[in-house]
């Protein structure tokens, strides 16, 4: 299942350009945005789960944060990152893993998951991605995770999703953590399509 998995993700940052994906943002605003409002200090630990190619992290190191981690299935999606910020690659921690099986060795303050959760089809997947959110967080940590909303598509990169509302996603995490936020966005497409997604904020109890 993970082979199969990789091969697919891999395969899709091998032949597609980081800019042409659908879930590809030029800045990742709504993350940024839920970041300063947590007003977290630039030495939390930060984690983006599934981060691929995301701009994410070299937004965050301009702005000084400095315990950055990106993990994801697809080792050229990483790649992608690392050419792009060149010497300053070396500032961040990247892990190749399959979130679903991965076992993390530390806490971070930080976890974001950015529509890869939606992937996770089967309980059990589900369920091995609960467990490293669990081992990866300490009370007082916080998630920030979006998902295709009810109303966003059913498939993403021609794999099946799973779509969830709210009170949805935060009934998937609520033995450990509490919902703080949540809201709505309209993303646009580098094909100029629209794709609803939900956010949540949930902190660890
Ligand atoms: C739709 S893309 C989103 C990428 C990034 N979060 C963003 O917002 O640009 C989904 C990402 O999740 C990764 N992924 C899918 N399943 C995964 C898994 N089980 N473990 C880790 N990464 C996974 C893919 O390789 C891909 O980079």
């Amino acid at each position: 299942m993970t082979d199969a998995k990789r091969e697919h993700w891999d395969e899709v940052y091998r032949t597609k350009a980081a800019d042409s994906v659908s879930w590809y943002q030029p800045t990742p605003e709504p993350s940024l945005r839920a970041l300063d409002e947590l007003q977290l200090p630039a030495t939390a630990a930060l984690i983006d789960v599934g981060g691929g190619a995301s701009s994410l992290v070299d937004r965050l190191i301009e702005r000084g944060w400095s315990d950055l981690s990106v993990l994801d299935i697809a080792e050229p999606a990483l790649e992608v990152a690392k050419a792009r910020l060149r010497g300053e690659a070396a500032r961040v921690e990247w892990v190749v893993a399959d979130v679903t099986i991965w076992r993390p060795a530390r806490h971070y303050d930080v976890w974001h998951d950015r529509a890869v959760f939606h992937f996770l089809t089967e309980p059990e997947q589900r369920l091995g991605y609960r467990n490293a959110l669990e081992a990866g967080t300490a009370p007082g940590s916080v998630v920030i995770i979006a998902t295709f909303a009810p109303d966003g598509p059913e498939r993403c990169s021609g794999l099946p999703v799973q779509r969830y509302d709210a009170a949805a996603l935060a009934a998937e995490f609520s033995s450990a953590f509490v919902l703080e936020r949540e809201w709505r966005e309209e993303h646009t497409t580098p094909a100029g399509g629209r794709q609803s997604f939900q956010w949540c904020v949930l902190r660890r109890r």
